[in-house]
């Protein structure tokens, strides 16, 4: 029914305004029945900080802020669905418009500001699917007029502690003036110490929920060599590189809407993401798995993925442009991929292309 809906809605979603659209996508998925995707073969499932993924395909944040359409997502055949981000408290965002369609470079600009309705109506939500099978992460922020940041986050890991299957903090979003700078070391490191503080706090028959880090793909390297030394030191369950860039590829052809400001999604931001993802896999030296995100929309751009350092995926705008089929269409791409080579295991296609990746010249 849904993926009826997907074909021939595209061009109806395409004359809304993007927010419209988005709206009515979490409004279809809410309330039209989704069949559920035939199960995936084992050798796509994969392991990782104590989680079994059934397929390493997982939507990003952003989409399902509001925690509204998660199992459906999972229905549609996500291995994982990250809500958020959330917000201790609800906000209303920034002024509207705020989100740009790129048609020309299957790009999105974004600069929503982390609206949502605020971690107690989010909290309701997932405590209503608590027991419910499959991987539900909840990405965390800070309020936006927070006098105390860092209390922010760990407010919120001890909030869902009991409901979230990880927790991603997010500290690389363009849309909150001043948030990337909680990436520098010091900062970093007092910020990482009083999240999994809280995590410690309120493990008490929940388990030690998984604590990832997401980063800015615009972090310099050696900023990436103290967060990268931070979050080993700290033993961090993972990475996600990354989110939105603040950078305007000199190829993009939206010349017009690439001089919105926000951040840049989607297939314009495949390369740079691409290269910081193989930059913190050389730096991470297998400590922790890497979630790989930004422009993946085919099962080659998920197999550069993998092969530059990513054991987990992520996609958003791929969606957007490609419909919700591109997960499964993702899926058979690297199955088939398994049954040509790679020991039918996709653990032996990690990080292979990484070193080659760091030695080329810095993507334009
Ligand atoms: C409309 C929109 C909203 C987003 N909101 C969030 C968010 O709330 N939190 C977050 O961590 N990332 C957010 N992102 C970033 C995505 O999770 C992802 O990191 C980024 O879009 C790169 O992946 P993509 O190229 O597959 O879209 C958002 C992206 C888009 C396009």
């Amino acid at each position: 029914m849904i993926s009826l809906f997907d074909r021939l809605s595209r061009r109806f979603f395409w004359a809304l305004e993007p927010e419209d659209a988005h709206a009515l996508a979490i409004k279809a998925l809410r309330y039209m029945p989704v069949a559920k995707s035939p199960p995936d073969s084992a050798e796509l499932g994969v392991q990782a900080f104590g989680l079994n993924f059934p397929n390493p395909v997982g939507l990003a944040a952003g989409f399902d802020k509001n925690a509204q359409v998660a199992d459906a997502l999972l229905r549609l055949g996500f291995g994982f669905v990250e809500v958020g981000t959330v917000t201790p408290r609800a906000q209303a965002g920034n002024p509207k418009p705020r989100l740009f369609r790129l048609d020309a470079d299957h790009g999105v600009i974004n600069r929503l500001g982390f609206n949502n309705e605020g971690a107690e109506a989010v909290h309701a939500r997932l405590v209503a699917r608590k027991g419910a099978d499959g991987i539900v992460g909840v990405n965390i922020g800070a309020n936006r007029d927070s006098t105390d940041r860092i209390e922010d986050y760990a407010r919120l890991i001890e909030a869902f502690a009991a409901v979230a299957s990880y927790f991603t903090v997010n500290v690389s979003s363009p849309n909150t003036p001043g948030l990337r700078d909680l990436q520098q070391a010091k900062v970093l490191d007092d910020l990482l110490a009083r999240v999994l503080d809280a995590r410690e706090r309120s493990r008490a028959g929940t388990g030690a929920t998984p604590v990832l880090l997401k980063i800015a793909p615009d972090v310099t390297l050696s900023d990436l060599d103290d967060i990268v030394g931070v979050a080993r030191k700290r033993r961090v369950d993972g990475i996600i590189i990354g989110n939105t860039t603040v950078m305007r590829p000199t190829a993009l052809r939206a010349r017009e809407r690439a001089r919105e400001q926000g951040g840049l999604s989607g297939r314009p931001l495949f390369r740079l993401s691409t290269r910081m993802l193989a930059e913190t896999f050389v730096r991470a030296e297998g400590a922790f798995p890497l979630v790989g995100v930004g422009g993946i929309d085919s099962g080659a751009t998920a197999i550069a993925k993998i092969k530059a350092g990513a054991t987990l995926l992520q996609l958003y705008s791929g969606m957007v442009y490609r419909g919700v089929g591109v997960v499964n269409e993702i899926k058979a791409d690297l199955a088939a991929a398994l049954k040509r080579g790679y020991r039918n295991s996709l653990a032996s296609m990690i990080g292979n292309d990484a070193a080659t990746i760091t030695a080329e010249s810095w993507p334009a």
